[in-house]
């Protein structure tokens, strides 16, 4: 199994491309199953994940070219079941459950079970296509959903899911009549959907707020489109400048949907500016340790704690890093600890005591995320760092060994 080694205390300096964004790319990838003949979607990352899309949407029959602009076609949906294999890998494969039932009429999904993260079920998907005329059964670990046509129907969300938002969204634009969905995810992801589909002739509006009004129509037609930069790869890069005292041009990207985690990195010491087509962001000698809570968009995103929490180690006076999206997201809490962190876990809360420097070790990636904040930390550790399990990287950040040796990092990936 592969391994990324990290010499650390380099500074990292230059200019970055921001790739497209996976948890962006993964639906509008899938809304085509919406409509007959060929799609084109720009700004597709060359991700695990995006791979693992594509080899879902070729089981059920779809015919799919091209890397970062990819052409899709689902003229002929040949199959309408989601294997285990292939949701166990990625659980973004239930948001084919959606757009299945509401142009075939069935879907059949495995049930993507517990992960590294927390239990995240998906029982307010179904129950939100059971609002949706959707009749629902559970059998030896797949969900199966039936409906002729679906009807619109008011739709109220207990907790902001962002997938589930996705799903019913692309169930909702084919039914017959209106749905409203309430307290639904405001992320940016969630827009660039809606644009996607409203580009296909859907009819969807406030998206972006939490409620959203989906007039159905009876069909759509393939559109082109391009999936929006990736604010959590961005978040990251602005870290590792921060890490690393570097000085950073993110291209591709700006601060539009990063106000929470710009603004506390500001806090930390980080200049951020805003430069043509980008990001410029400078590091700074002493950083600022600062407290954070993870909350749906526009809040923190739970997808940069880690990271955070990696800069936290090396920050100046203590921070508490509150997780409330997710149940058990601190499993890269003991690797840091390996480094020499300093991190206490009292509940959803990490306690973290700044300390001068972190050391290289050797530390296991536990998922996508914690990956990433194992690579910073090993950019600013002294000494080697040597992460194993780096698959888990490979699912969502583009050619991160390439763009941070270009950036001067001394990284490199051993076989
Ligand atoms: N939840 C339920 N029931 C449901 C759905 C969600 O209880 O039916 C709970 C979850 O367990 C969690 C909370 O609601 O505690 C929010 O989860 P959400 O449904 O919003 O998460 P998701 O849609 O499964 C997406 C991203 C995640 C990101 C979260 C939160 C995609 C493909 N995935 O997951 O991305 O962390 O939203 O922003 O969009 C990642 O990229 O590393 C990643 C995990």
């Amino acid at each position: 199994m592969d391994k990324i080694v990290i010499h650390g205390g380099k500074r990292l300096a230059g200019e970055v491309r921001i790739s497209g964004a996976k948890n962006a790319a993964l639906p509008v990838i899938i809304s085509s199953l919406l409509t007959e003949g060929w799609n084109t979607f720009h700004n597709i990352p060359d991700l695990m994940d995006v791979r693992t899309i594509k080899r879902l949407l070729a089981s059920l029959g779809v015919k799919c070219e091209g890397k970062e602009t990819l052409r899709v076609n689902a003229g002929e949906i040949t199959n309408c079941e989601a294997s285990y294999d292939l949701v166990k890998t990625m659980r973004a494969s239930v948001l084919v459950l959606g757009p299945l039932v509401a142009r075939m009429g069935r879907a059949k999904v495995s049930l993507p079970g517990g992960c590294a993260i927390g239990a995240r079920p998906i029982n307010l998907h179904l129950k939100a296509l059971q609002a949706l005329g959707a009749e629902i059964d559970l059998k030896e670990g797949y969900v199966e959903a039936r409906a002729e046509r679906l009807k619109g129907a008011t739709i109220y969300f207990d907790i902001s899911t962002v997938t589930g938002t996705e799903n019913i969204m692309m169930a909702a634009v084919l039914a017959e009549g209106t749905t409203i969905i309430k307290n639904a995810a405001r992320e940016p992801e969630v827009v660039n959907l809606a644009d996607v589909l409203n580009s296909m002739g859907a009819n969807i509006r406030g998206a972006g707020t939490d409620v959203i009004t989906i007039e159905g129509v009876k069909g759509l037609q393939p559109t082109e489109a391009t999936v929006i930069p990736d604010r959590i790869e961005a978040g990251t890069y602005l870290m590792a400048a921060a890490m690393t005292e570097g000085d950073l041009t993110l291209m591709g990207c700006n601060g539009d949907y990063m106000e929470a985690p710009i603004t506390k990195l500001k806090d930390t010491g980080l200049a951020i500016s805003s430069v043509e087509g980008g990001l410029r962001v400078k590091g700074t000698r002493e950083i600022c340790s600062v407290d954070v809570k993870t909350l749906p968009y526009p809040g923190f995103p739970t997808d940069l704690q880690a990271q955070m929490m990696a800069l936290m180690t090396v920050g100046k006076g203590i921070s508490v890093i509150r997780e409330t999206v997710f149940e058990n997201r601190f499993m890269h809490v003991n690797e840091l600890l390996r480094m020499g962190a300093n991190i206490a876990i009292e509940g959803n809360s990490a306690i973290i005591k700044g300390v001068q420097n972190l050391r290289g070790a050797p530390v296991m990636a536990t998922d996508l995320r914690a990956s990433a904040s194992l690579v910073l930390a090993g950019l600013a550790a002294e000494g080697k760092t040597e992460i194993s399990r780096v698959y888990h990287i490979d699912r969502g950040y583009e050619r991160i060994v390439e763009k941070l040796s270009s950036l001067g990092a001394d990284i490199k990936r051993i076989t």
